[in-house]
């Protein structure tokens, strides 16, 4: 018989926490007397005095438990102190630090040891999390409240606890918890008014001759932001500031629209400074989705290998995953990023793409980089004509429209402005019921510059730095030198 909360709310049970309290005092005395004892040289009364500490230790835990001082979830707790020793090593890093500046240099190499002791308990949790995979925790509708200090986290109305109620891992007072933050995924948008073709989105499987281009498809560009109150999280970082705004001509397969402003400035609008960004989620190497990767001092850059190579990223903060985290639901591989959020290896577009999901409750956002160029692909299940392997990409369709079948889904999509109607309209995706197509504006074509831009990977062809040699005389076959696309895919600028 469990002897959880025995003695809570009877009047044994002050009695019994001054026990526990005491215990656990007593644990820290008889450390503290070992350590003198071998500074002694008595080895063998250390032992002893450990002994004696090791017993109280398990007494403190016997009362607490008598008490019902800790939350009964076992798992909910368990996942809570993963987070306070995580958290821990950071915190005992920055003060041994502290001692060391003040000369302490003995005791703040001791410290450095307990830092990295902490940060290993989280991860023996960790490993316990992943051997007995427990069912998760759904705290959907509930309010969640953070111990700023140890990040212990309390699920329900902390208002309905005593005034003294204290934290139950650390001791800190009630009034210092502060309600969780909900993870928030929002849009940068930094292009609009453009369109794409029929043939375009539709076309790589049965050929784009079978779609009529006169059929378009909105189009604009954004890529999103995710923000979980700890940190902030880039999905793709928009195309570089410098790039040219283009036009296009009664052959253009998707423009991508005009620019409204660089991405970084976007991003700033929505109130995030680069400095705040933490990770950064690459799902794939084209340029509308890696423009400003160099503009986040401190991110972590995480990109599918395959993409990181052709890409040539190096540096430290480069992080080429090899998704080692198992499944994710029906996709064979993925990466965790943090609490509800999931980098997925997703092949096909490129051959190192990837998709993000983040979790709100039972709700998902399914990031998906250029999956499908436009929502009515997804909806008809066809791909664009853009892929680097035409099978893998099929198979990522599949499994994205099967996770949509099987998980209310908001589709989040990087070409077309249904990615952020979705996401504000929290629109759940129903494959049987797709939205009414809403057709581009009527948009007036910019004059040319002579130069053009390949709407793949966003090379810039200029006559100027090609002998004068016009775009339009290059041969038939000729490829873009950055990403192989033909010349059909190229925009005038
Ligand atoms: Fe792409
Ligand atoms: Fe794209």
């Amino acid at each position: 018989m469990s002897l959880y909360g025995l003695t809570k709310g009877t009047p044994l049970e002050k009695s019994v926490a001054a026990l526990a309290q005491g215990e656990a005092n007593g644990v820290m005395m008889y450390y503290a007397l070992a350590r003198l004892a071998k500074e002694q040289g008595l080895d063998d009364v250390a032992e002893t005095l450990i002994e004696s500490a090791n017993q109280e230790a398990v007494h403190a835990g016997f009362y607490a438990i008598l008490n019902g001082k800790y939350p009964k979830d076992f798992w909910a707790l368990l996942e809570t102190v993963k987070k306070a020793e995580i958290a821990g090593e950071k915190q005992i890093k920055a003060l041994a630090d502290k001692v060391r500046a003040a000369g302490f240099s003995e005791a703040a190499d001791e410290m450095e040891i307990f830092a990295k002791q902490e940060g290993h308990h989280g991860v023996v949790i960790e490993e316990i999390f992943k051997k007995y995979n427990p069912p998760k925790i759904d705290n959907t509708g509930k309010k969640v409240y953070v111990c700023p200090v140890c990040g212990y986290e309390y699920v329900g109305d902390i208002d309905s606890e005593p005034e003294n109620w204290t934290c139950p891992l650390c001791g800190q007072p009630k009034s210092a918890f502060q309600e969780k933050t909900k993870i928030q995924v929002k849009a940068v948008k930094f292009c609009e008014n453009g369109f794409m073709t029929q043939p375009f989105a539709m076309g790589g499987e049965d050929g784009a001759e079978k779609f009529d281009a006169k059929i378009k498809y909105r189009s604009c560009l954004q890529n999103f932001v995710i923000d979980n109150g700890e940190e902030v999280i880039l999905v793709d970082t928009g195309l570089p500031a410098e790039y040219p705004d283009s036009t296009f001509d009664e052959k253009t397969q998707i423009f991508i629209g005009t620019k409204i402003k660089s991405y970084v400035d976007a991003l700033k609008d929505l109130g995030y400074k680069p400095e705040q960004v933490t990770k950064i989620l690459v799902t794939h190497k084209h340029e509308d989705h890696t423009g400003e990767l160099r503009s986040f001092p401190n991110a972590k850059i995480y990109i599918g290998r395959p993409d990181a190579e052709a890409m040539k990223l190096s540096g430290e903060n480069i992080i080429p995953v090899d998704f080692t985290d198992g499944a994710y639901k029906n996709f064979p591989a993925c990466q965790k990023i943090a609490d509800g959020v999931y980098y997925i290896q997703a092949v096909g577009h490129t051959k190192g793409n990837s998709i993000v999901i983040v979790e709100d409750g039972d709700l998902n956002y399914l990031i998906h980089g250029d999956v499908t160029y436009t929502d009515e692909a997804l909806y008809q299940n066809k791909l664009s004509v853009v892929f680097e392997d035409l099978a893998a990409a099929r198979e990522t369709l599949n499994r994205v429209r099967e996770f949509i079948r099987n998980n209310k889904t908001v589709y989040c999509s990087t070409h077309t402005p249904l990615g952020y109607e979705n996401l504000e309209a929290k629109r759940i995706c129903d494959l049987d019921n797709p939205p009414k197509t809403i057709p581009p504006k009527e948009i007036v074509a910019k004059a040319a510059t002579g130069k053009y831009i390949c709407s793949i990977c966003g090379y810039v062809y200029d006559p100027a730095e090609n002998g004068g040699v016009k775009f339009e005389d290059l041969p038939a076959d000729w490829k873009c030198p950055r990403c192989k696309q033909g010349k059909d895919k190229f925009n005038k600028a």
